[in-house]
């Protein structure tokens, strides 16, 4: 593959992405311009690649012909960090250094990581330009919100290393680990209607179970995402079960559970909805008003009687006792696997783009994902699921 650095602060993490596409199977050329020079070495980018890296210098190139020849047998090419002068450039065919006349004479598919300061990725020009590349079949990939370098929060963040990194292997067809599997994933919070308007919700935001469903369908998974209202749109490339109260999703799965290979239930579920829904809107009149509750069907505890061969995995939002409680809920359950995680913390969990879970599995100690992007952690966590999928056919023939 072709790596292509620019010059934007997220270069500095250019040699361990290579690192971790090297350990992946990658052999990575690296191309870089000018000004990314000045937040990265060509030396230290060729020490981690193994080989010459191609500068703004066009002395530098092994054969004068090389931002043609390093195209040729190319699987894939990714430019991390892209910044707004490199995306400009491209969406008009400018190619004044050797990085963007090597990326305009390639085959490949190519992939842009934009990631620069907030005010700037918001800017019409940049919009304009990446929607120009989009629609080119370039693969822009979405910045990360958070912190930036410049202390400004937003979105322009490089995606975490391992999104990246997964992302080329989806390309490159070395990841297709769910290929064939199906699989459903249930994400966001329920709404249990008191009257006509208001209803009974929590703080989920549906981002951790979308960011599963996104990484299944990467790894080849045929995917089902059921969901309550979301805070995130829905991926392309899955069928989209939108419901409303727990009771609706417990009929949604119902009717698709037998078929599947793995459930993934990152709802956070309504444990209670209201005994009575009244039609219209209940007046205020001075008084009080108590709302009686009755409990929801642990659809869950359901679905893990009728378990089968299936692998079901189930998240665990604790506020105290975390491990315990997680584990408790694995056994009472029927599940493979837990991933728990502390809602008491702010930095992480509900709404938030971030998570630390611990994975517990039905034998062995509990490992810790410490905190990383919840796209990156959702990887992480199907790593451990694909473990205890049984072998496909073809693979036990193999
Ligand atoms: O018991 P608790 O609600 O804490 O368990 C959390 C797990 O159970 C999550 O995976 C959640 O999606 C699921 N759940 C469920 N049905 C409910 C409540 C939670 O399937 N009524």
């Amino acid at each position: 593959m072709l790596l292509g650095v620019t010059g934007g602060i997220a270069a500095y993490k250019t040699p361990d992405l290579v690192r971790l596409l090297i350990k992946k199977g990658f052999d990575v050329r690296v191309a870089m311009t000018k000004n990314a020079e000045q937040f990265v070495t060509p030396v230290s980018l060729r020490s981690v690649s193994g080989h010459r890296v191609l500068t703004a210098d066009w002395d530098t190139q092994e054969d004068p012909f090389d931002h043609l020849n390093v195209g040729a047998g190319l699987s894939v090419a990714l430019i991390a960090p892209a910044t707004a002068n490199f995306l400009g450039k491209l969406a008009h065919g400018v190619a004044d250094d050797l990085l963007l006349t090597t990326v305009l004479a390639l085959e490949c598919p190519l992939y842009v990581a934009p990631a620069m300061n907030p005010r700037m990725y918001a800017n019409p020009a940049v919009q304009e330009n990446i929607k120009t590349l989009t629609a080119r079949g370039i693969t822009v990939i979405p910045p990360s919100a958070g912190a930036m370098a410049c202390g400004d929060e937003g979105e322009g963040r490089l995606p975490a290393l391992e999104t990246l990194v997964a992302l080329m292997e989806k390309a490159a067809g070395l990841n297709a680990d769910l290929s064939g599997k199906k699989i459903i994933v249930t994400a966001g919070p329920t709404e249990e209607p008191i009257d006509a308007v208001r209803f009974i919700s929590n703080r989920s935001s549906g981002r951790m179970g979308v960011a599963i469903a996104e990484a299944a369908r990467e790894r080849g998974a045929e995917v089902t995402l059921i969901h309550g209202p979301l805070a995130v749109p829905v991926p392309d490339n899955m069928t989209d079960v939108p419901v409303r109260t727990a009771k609706e999703m417990l009929d949604a799965l119902t009717e698709r559970f037998a078929a599947c290979d793995m459930l993934v239930m990152a709802a956070a579920v309504s444990d209670f909805r209201p005994a009575r829904v009244s039609d219209a809107k209940v007046k205020k009149n001075g008084a009080e008003l108590s709302i009686a509750l009755e409990p929801n069907p642990d659809i869950l505890e359901r679905l893990g009687r009728m378990k089968g061969g299936r692998v079901i995995i189930g998240f665990a939002a604790e506020t105290e006792n975390l491990l315990a409680n997680a584990r408790e809920k694995l056994m009472k359950k029927n599940l493979d696997l837990i991933c728990a995680n502390d809602v008491s913390r702010s930095d992480i969990g509900f709404d938030s783009a971030y998570n630390e879970v611990h994975i517990i599995g039905r034998a062995g100690e509990p490992v810790l994902l410490g905190r990383m992007e919840k796209r990156a952690l959702a990887h992480r966590i199907l790593d451990e699921a694909v473990k205890l999928l049984p072998p496909s056919r073809a693979a036990a023939q193999g």
